[in-house]
């Protein structure tokens, strides 16, 4: 008979809590199963945002329809999309949601595995769409309310290879309230300069009146079309088979099939450079326009206490500016926010509550917080919220950044924090002060008997900021830190962690 140590209420799944009643009874010598020495078992082991999208899929071969769907998604869990990972797989699998295109973090190749999937799953019917229920204004993508912008200052110094702002929003008499750990959405205008010159490109009127599509029977102009409501960045394969057909020279019909068909690779071109490039496709505009994909609401993570700054929003935007060739490029919404909404000007927003990533309920539970760059964000919203609440757990922040006379964001703040006894320890990596890079980890390395201490001693570990590398360069070190310290195996205690909520993460 298996032992049960862990209760029917505690937060895992029925596996979870199989392994760890397994695990502890066999700590404790009595009869039950021997003790694992494994992970606790993950229903969905593909859902790690590390994993390649090849990697995820083969995890999830012969798994149910919705299942494999949803391993072709960006299991960044981050919302933008509307739902999380396995929801938007389900509500794509139901029919309760149409457009593929939603997944930001997973980008062209996880649409073109979406349209894969999907077609090989239309031979069944698919259920009527669900009826949702209505949403209180500002509480989804669905149901977007205005909000004035107060600024978007600078917080590098002068001569930093970077430009991140502290973006304060005015939510006014919007109705949307928030607790540290969501994030806001916000809806971005594309720049009207590229507006124009994709425009221009395909010899088009501004003024021509076209559909806005989806539900609304609306037509508008070509020119509001691309503004506000579709991705004028990336090409869609719809665009690519549009672009080949309208294509005159023959050269540039092949090059955009090979694009399409994925023998070219597409990362390094977006749509103004495939129109560059392919002078010879002249498509009907509103071809075109149908072609493209809609422009989604981009995430920030709340950077702000209600109870600090009432009636606000704080962001920390990392303004995203870089080259194709000789063409300087912006991202969509983070140069809206810097550069094009002026001050006193209104904002589509809403909040998307987290999912999970939350102080602990107990104000005395020791935190560390390992955010470099933009990954203070919700940090910066923790020590607001746990000094307000006046709450007794002791604060570790992990900040890194490239230089520390410019890039330390929130400086002063923080300097107070730990000078005032909120912030218990501050370990900065500037990775760009020295000849060898430093980051966050090697922080962490150089202080692992103390680490190890505060997780034995009942720490939760966040997490914040780059999910490509720095999330798992900085797992592989905890791992490494708790097999040394602790003598335990890191992943199992990482997994532990994580199945107990004390290892949370916000990575984008
Ligand atoms: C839950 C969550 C929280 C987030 N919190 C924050 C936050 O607090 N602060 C923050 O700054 N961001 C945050 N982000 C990221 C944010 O949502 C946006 O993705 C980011 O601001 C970029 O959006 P953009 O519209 O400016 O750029 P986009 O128009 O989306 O452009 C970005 C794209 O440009 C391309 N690109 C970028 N650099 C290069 C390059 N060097 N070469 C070639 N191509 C390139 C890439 O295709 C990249 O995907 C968060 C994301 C999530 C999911
Ligand atoms: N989806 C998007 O479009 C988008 C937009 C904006 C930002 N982002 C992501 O969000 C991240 C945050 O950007 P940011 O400007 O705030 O900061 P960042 O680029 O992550 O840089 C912050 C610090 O982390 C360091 N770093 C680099 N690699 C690391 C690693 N493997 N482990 C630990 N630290 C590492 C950097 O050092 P060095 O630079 O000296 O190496 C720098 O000191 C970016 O890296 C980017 O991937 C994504």
């Amino acid at each position: 008979m298996q032992l049960t140590i862990i209760p029917e209420t505690a937060p895992f799944s029925t596996s979870q809590r199989a392994w760890l009643n397994g695990f502890f009874a066999g700590l404790m010598g009595a009869a039950a199963p021997a003790p694992a020495t494994e992970a606790p078992v993950i229903e969905t082991p593909w859902h790690d945002p590390a994993l390649s999208l090849a990697e995820r899929m083969s995890l999830a071969d012969g798994k149910a329809p919705e299942l494999r769907l949803m391993a072709a998604m960006g299991q960044l869990d981050c919302g933008q999309c509307g739902y999380d990972c396995l929801n938007y797989s389900k509500a794509l699998s139901e029919g309760a949601e149409s457009d593929i295109g939603l997944c930001q973090p997973g980008g062209i190749a996880t649409q073109r595995m979406i349209k894969q999937l999907m077609a090989e799953q239309s031979g069944s019917a698919a259920p009527k769409p669900a009826v949702k229920p209505a949403a209180k204004p500002g509480s989804n993508r669905n149901n977007p309310v205005i909000a004035t912008l107060r600024s978007a200052s600078r917080l590098n110094g002068e001569g930093s290879a970077k430009d991140t702002r502290q973006v304060v929003i005015e939510l006014g008499d919007s109705g949307l309230d928030y607790i540290v750990g969501d994030s806001l959405g916000v809806f971005a205008a594309n720049c009207p300069d590229l507006v124009r010159q994709i425009i221009d490109r395909i010899g088009a009127d501004p003024e021509l009146a076209v559909p806005l599509g989806g539900r609304s029977a609306d037509n508008i102009t070509l020119q509001d079309l691309f503004s506000r409501h579709r991705d004028i960045n990336r090409p869609t394969d719809g665009l690519l088979t549009l672009l080949a057909d309208a294509a005159t020279d023959d050269s540039e019909a092949q090059w955009l099939r090979a694009l399409f068909d994925g023998t070219e690779n597409i990362e390094p071109w977006d749509i103004l450079g495939v129109l560059e490039r392919c002078g010879s496709a002249r498509p009907d505009p509103a071809a075109f326009a149908a072609s493209l994909g809609r422009l989604q609401p981009r995430l920030y993570s709340i950077a702000s206490s209600p109870k600090a700054h009432p009636g606000e929003v704080h962001l920390t935007v990392g303004v995203v500016r870089y080259a194709r060739g000789d063409r300087a490029c912006k991202g969509v919404a983070s140069t809206y926010l810097a550069d094009r909404v002026t001050e006193g000007g209104s904002l589509s927003v809403y909040i998307q509550a987290s999912h999970g990533f939350r102080l602990p309920d107990d104000p005395d539970t020791p935190v560390i917080m390992i955010g470099p760059g933009t990954g203070i964000a919700p940090f910066r919203a923790f020590l607001e919220e746990r000094r307000a609440i006046g709450a007794k757990g002791r604060n570790w922040l992990l900040f890194g950044d490239q230089r520390s006379d410019t890039d330390f964001l929130y400086r002063s703040e923080m300097e107070t924090y730990l000078a005032e006894g909120l912030l218990s320890r501050l370990d900065l990596a500037f990775s760009r002060d020295q000849a060898e890079k430093v980051y966050v980890q090697h922080r962490l390395q150089e202080n692992a008997t103390t680490l190890w201490r505060w997780l034995e001693e009942g720490a939760v570990i966040y997490v914040c900021g780059d999910a490509s590398k720095m999330a798992k360069d900085v797992d592989d070190a905890l791992q490494q830190i708790i097999a040394s310290e602790g003598q335990r195996d890191g992943k199992v205690y990482l997994a532990e962690l994580a199945a107990a909520q004390r290892y949370l993460r916000d990575v984008y």
